[in-house]
Formats: C-alpha cells, sequence, structure tokens
C-alpha cells in the first residue's frame, strides 16, 4: 500500500502550476470536446485552432486554455466559455474560434452571433 499522502505531490504540483503561468492570466478559454455536443472532429478541429491560434496570435501569456470533455449544457457545440467575463459560446467549431481568438480575445468584443449567455461567477473567495 501506497503510504504517501495527497499533499506529498503538493510542491511539485506547485512548482508545475507556476511553471505554466497560473496566475499572469487575463483570460481562460474552455472548450468542450466532448461528443454530445459535437461530433469528435470538430471538437478536436476547434481545439486544434484554438491552441495554434492564441501562439500564432502571441497570446500564450494572456490566456490560458483548457480543453474539457463536457460543460453541461450538450447542444450546439463545441461549447466554449471565457472568463472571468463568463461568456458562454455555442458554434464554437474552427471557424468560430477563429471569430473568438479575432473579436473576443483580441478585439476585446462579444461574438454576438455565437453568445449563448454571460454567466461570470461570484466574487466570493475562501478564507486561506
Ligand atoms: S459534451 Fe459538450 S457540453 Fe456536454
Amino acid at each position: 500500500m501506497d503510504s504517501s499522502s495527497p499533499n506529498d505531490a503538493q510542491p511539485e504540483v506547485e512548482a508545475f502550476a507556476r511553471s505554466m503561468g497560473l496566475g499572469g492570466f487575463g483570460k481562460h478559454v474552455l472548450l468542450c470536446t466532448g461528443t454530445e455536443c459535437a461530433p469528435s472532429q470538430i471538437g478536436m478541429s476547434a481545439w486544434d485552432a484554438l491552441k495554434s491560434g492564441i501562439k500564432n496570435a502571441n497570446l500564450a501569456k494572456e490566456c490560458f486554455r483548457t480543453k474539457v470533455g463536457c460543460l453541461r449544457l450538450c447542444k450546439n457545440g463545441p461549447i466554449a466559455v471565457v472568463y472571468p467575463e463568463g461568456i458562454w459560446y455555442h458554434s464554437m467549431d474552427e471557424k468560430g474560434i477563429h471569430e473568438l481568438i479575432s473579436e473576443h480575445l483580441i478585439g476585446n468584443k462579444i461574438v454576438k452571433s455565437k453568445v449563448i449567455g454571460r454567466y461570470p461567477l461570484s466574487t466570493s473567495s475562501p478564507n486561506s
């Protein structure tokens, strides 16, 4: 039986988080590549477009990206959400991702044709 506790990994994961630049990003884009909202090939093409688009736009230090398996809306995908604004988007295929990058991430304007809604998170945080 492994006697290590979950906290044994804490320094390692903290160092990894720092190396990834967590804490320094202005935006976080989560993109669903799950197959309940869009076919896998469309989701993965969108993910590739998001990765390369952020890199090519020189936004890699400003915008964190995460591929997720489901954002629980499961219709008209790929679904994406951009924080801290809390803008949820539908139809984020490769073309949609290009629009999101050029209009939202670079132009700081919402892609109105693809918005589901604006649902920012509460600003309360746990005590340390
Ligand atoms: S599978 Fe994409 S939101 Fe659920």
